[in-house]
């Protein structure tokens, strides 16, 4: 049985240049640093297709090897997706654990995920990319069962481990279904109370998390790796225009994201598929703007959130020669991009202006007589209409005077209203 070797700090990266299926070297080393270890070497080369067994030559497996050796490598990085064989016959070839692009961006979101929901997402992601990989090497799993009864007589250890795989799965896919349907209702209520909710999405790095900081005052982590976001924060954000909206930060996009991890945030990148508007985030100052912006629309599309309204957000204009903070305004005069700042809090008060703006609201003042016989009806209203002010007589009759939008007015036709300039 083979003994996966333990993964270490000092990574060699491992990028082909294929006929399909091309990924972005600079991309992977951040993703390498990332996830805590460090690019000591690159090792490129080209080929047709795949080796079935390797992936790479056998060449290039022995220039892998020399590297290892010289560089005093632990790990090697593959920039392409690999099968569970190939991954398996490199790390007994080269003796050192070998992790693809999935693998790696598994474990940044393993590193980052913050609350519950998100560990537990994590977590069954991993378990299934790992369940197509199964080797020995699983023991901590073992561990977290206490491991009492799971090894039946005369079962392979492969068998058991299998085992134990199921039993994990279906035990977080419990836990999920209950917290993803706390989440449903917080959704729900959220809706009920008319609150507009607004999602920041954008590539990773654009600076969502240092935005919604600014914007809130919340101190959520925001640092200069990727993903370092991966739980959805939701905050109330006051307009300036009176109004509110509910704000979420969302995980991070990137190209090609792994479609297990996908499917594991669905429930997480689902407050953006319901938000009212989305805030899309952008590095003004990325030299591949356009292409970020193309592929996290990609994503949104994945998650049936492609047809929902979108401000573009374009952030560090600081790193640009000669941009102010400014509003883009389409033909209507509704605003489409704002330029800002949010490191610098350079143009945060135009983004709450057009958000203002595109959430101008219809509401309406009204002084109504409630007679303490109908007092009931208050208790009806109470997640429609803003009391503003309210004075109660001695025999228990209300004038009140209401804020409402005016779709509702329908709800007070029974009584006596009349209009506040
Ligand atoms: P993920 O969690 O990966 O999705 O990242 P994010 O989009 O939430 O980005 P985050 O807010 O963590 O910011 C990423 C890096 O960009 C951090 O180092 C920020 O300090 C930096 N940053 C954010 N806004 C600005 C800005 O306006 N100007 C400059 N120069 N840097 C910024």
């Amino acid at each position: 049985m083979f003994e996966r070797p333990d993964a270490g700090e000092r990574a060699i990266l491992v990028h082909l240049t294929l006929q399909i299926g091309q990924e972005d070297l600079d991309e992977l080393k951040e993703l390498t640093k990332s996830a805590g270890a460090q690019p000591i070497h690159v090792i490129t080369g080209s080929r047709h297709r795949p080796d079935p067994k390797y992936f790479v030559g056998t060449g290039k497996l022995e220039e892998i090897k020399f590297a290892i050796q010289e560089q005093q490598a632990d790990i090697v990085i593959v920039n392409h997706p690999l099968s569970p064989s190939q991954e398996r016959n490199l790390e007994k070839a080269l003796e050192v654990r070998v992790v693809d692009r999935n693998g790696l961006i598994l474990d940044i979101f393993a590193q980052r995920a913050q609350t519950f929901e998100g560990k537990l997402q994590v977590e069954l992601a991993q378990l299934k990319h790992l369940s197509t990989r199964l080797i020995r090497g699983w023991t901590h799993l073992e561990r977290q069962k206490g491991g009492i009864g799971m090894r039946g007589p005369g079962e392979t250890q492969l068998e058991t481990d299998r085992r134990l795989l199921a039993v994990r799965i279906k035990q977080i896919q419990q836990r999920l279904d209950k917290v993803q349907k706390q989440r449903h209702q917080g959704r729900s209520k959220r809706k009920k109370a008319e609150i507009p909710a607004v999602s920041l999405v954008g590539y990773t790095n654009a600076g969502k998390s240092t935005l919604f900081n600014s914007l809130t005052g919340a101190d959520i982590y925001a640092a200069d790796q990727l993903f370092a976001t991966l739980d959805p924060t939701l905050r109330q954000l006051p307009l300036n225009n009176g109004s509110e909206i509910i704000l979420a930060d969302t995980v991070g996009f990137i190209r090609h994201l792994p479609h297990e991890l996908v499917a594991a945030f669905r429930s997480t990148l689902q407050e953006a598929s319901e938000a009212d508007l989305l805030l899309h985030v952008i590095d003004a100052a990325a030299e591949d703007r356009e292409e970020t912006i193309f592929h996290v629309n990609q994503v949104l599309d994945d998650i049936d959130a492609g047809k929902i309204p979108q401000l573009k957000v374009f952030n560090k204009i600081d790193l640009l020669d000669s941009v102010n903070p400014h509003i883009d305004y389409d033909g209507d005069g509704k605003p489409v991009a704002v330029w800002i700042s949010a490191q610098q809090g350079l143009g945060c008060e135009l983004l709450q202006q057009a958000l203002g703006q595109l959430f101008a609201s219809s509401k309406v003042i009204r002084k109504c007589y409630l007679p303490a016989s109908q007092m009931g009806m208050k208790s009806k209203w109470f997640a429609f209409v803003r009391i503003i002010d309210e004075i109660i007589d001695d025999h228990g009759n209300c004038q009140l005077t209401l804020e409402i939008d005016q779709k509702y007015l329908g709800l007070l036709k029974d009584i006596k209203t009349e209009a506040v300039e």
